[in-house]
């Protein structure tokens, strides 16, 4: 069963134009509580943007996953994300996608393998828009692809730990938080509440500790210190604790567990 709980906030490589999605935004400004469905957060025109470097972290860890387009072409199933998280991927996505709804724009800050894009580009509908980014070219060529049957939906290179230029109704951050370090953790974060308009939800839905006698416990404990090191972090912090206090405080928080506690959905809703 799902536990929900009440987060206190303690706490190709072409580069998007203004126009499009996730373009790392030189210097945010504050947005009015009137803000419209999306927001430009400066008046500037388009500026060139400087390309995203493919972060440290991304190359040492997850260049066999992520990098390596030879490999990305099997492992880029539904089958294969279904195998990765015990067979939960549906269930999870679902849990993701029922926080949003048909003409909203939404923010999607890192591809996800198997149908998840377009799964989200179809609840979003032909009057919403969705837009996705990610820090590897491959991934955006790839994700670029599988939504090339969806006009309202848009691919773009961006760092997640990059400022956005604009706000959104949603943020849908899926399994993403697990793969940075702790740092990028609490920018990315930043950045994602700060992108989501007054009365719009950021969600994340990640890795979470494990009830002590789960009986994957240690074979996730064991995963992570071999493959994925930056995922241990998640058993321990609350996602609510890597945004600024102030920019938490803006929010409200709930926190749901799924799989006896592997995995969790976190609501963020930003007060209108
Ligand atoms: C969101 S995670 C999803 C992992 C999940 N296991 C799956 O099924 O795909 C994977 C993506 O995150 C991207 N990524 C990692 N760090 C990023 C960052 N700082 N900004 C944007 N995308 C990033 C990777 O390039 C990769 O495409």
């Amino acid at each position: 069963m799902n536990k929900p709980h009440a987060v206190a906030p303690k706490l190709r490589l072409d580069p998007l134009s203004d126009d499009d999605a996730g373009l790392p935004a030189s210097r945010p400004v504050p947005v009015s509580a009137a803000a419209p469905t999306v927001t430009p957060l400066k008046a500037e025109a388009a500026a060139p943007a400087r390309p995203p470097v493919v972060p440290d972290y991304l190359k040492r860890v997850y260049t066999w996953a992520y990098l390596t387009p030879a490999y990305s072409r099997y492992l880029d199933t539904s089958l294969v994300v279904s195998a990765i998280l015990w067979g939960n991927a549906n269930r999870l996505m679902r849990a993701g996608f029922s926080e949003f709804a048909a003409g909203q724009t939404v923010l999607q800050p890192a591809c996800v393998y198997g149908q998840f894009s377009r799964k989200l580009a179809e609840v979003l509908g032909p009057k919403g828009a969705l837009h996705v980014t990610d820090v590897a070219p491959n991934q955006v060529d790839a994700c670029r692809d599988k939504l090339a049957g969806f006009p309202s939906a848009r691919v773009g290179l961006a760092d997640a730990a990059d400022p956005r230029d604009r706000q959104y109704d949603g943020v849908c951050c899926f399994f993403l938080l697990h793969e940075v370090p702790e740092d990028y953790k609490r920018r990315i974060v930043r950045n994602l509440l700060e992108a989501t308009r007054p009365g719009g939800k950021a969600v994340f839905v990640d890795y979470h500790g494990p009830h002590w006698a789960h009986p994957l416990r240690p074979i996730m404990i064991l995963v992570w210190r071999l493959l994925e090191p930056y995922a241990l972090a998640l058993s321990d912090h609350e996602i609510a604790s890597y945004a600024p206090s102030e920019l938490a405080g803006q929010f409200s928080w709930h926190k749901e567990t799924y799989f006896g506690g592997l995995y969790q959905k976190v609501v963020a809703r930003r007060q209108a």
